[in-house]
């Protein structure tokens, strides 16, 4: 088995890497230019589809048995837990925002520029509480059949973005992705 901490971290490099590019966008959008909404819709989709789908689920599993193997940890755990569905939701508003813009509606740049801001602050801070606190622990106190149930929580998902194969639809985006890592 490849190492599961050293996969769960890649995992969080590569969403690291799309809100990186995410914020860009939405600075273009603060400078008063067209932002491309295409591409931020492209970035939420994959993932609310992989992460939403398949890395928090088996976080979720990961994180019930860190917590039977560290009840002290109860706290910290449940509220990463609970922050899994309020990015869901997080992402959710600010895609709909991005796909009235795109349908032609008028919406206040406030508007957009907050819920960017809402769901890449909690985002980002998830993220580095994850690489802080819990893979470390995690590393020391997960066992192989612990890894075996993190990953049988979401079974079979392959990464349409940053496998081997990437969806047509992601594309354009795995390409701008690959130019700004150059
Ligand atoms: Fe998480
Ligand atoms: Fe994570």
């Amino acid at each position: 088995m490849l190492d599961p901490v050293k996969a769960w971290h890649e995992e969080h490099m590569y969403f690291s890497r799309l809100l990186r590019l995410l914020r860009k966008e939405v600075e273009v959008f603060h400078g008063g230019d067209a932002p491309n909404t295409q591409l931020m819709l492209d970035i939420i989709s994959y993932l609310r589809e992989y992460a939403d789908q398949y890395h928090h689920p088996r976080e979720d599993e990961a994180f019930r048995r860190l917590v039977a193997l560290r009840p002290d940890r109860q706290l910290p755990l449940a509220r990463l837990m609970q922050e899994h569905r309020v990015i869901a939701r997080a992402g959710d508003e600010l895609a709909r925002m991005l796909e009235e813009i795109d349908a032609g509606a008028i919406i206040q740049r406030a508007d957009i520029e907050e819920a960017a801001a809402i769901f890449l602050v909690y985002y980002g801070n998830h993220i580095a509480r994850e690489e802080e606190d819990i893979l470390p622990l995690a590393g020391r106190l997960l066992q192989e059949p612990d890894w075996i149930a993190v990953k049988d929580a979401a079974p079979a998902g392959n990464d349409p973005l940053f496998g081997a194969e990437p969806l047509e639809r992601f594309r354009d985006l795995r390409r701008r992705i690959e130019a700004e890592a150059a």
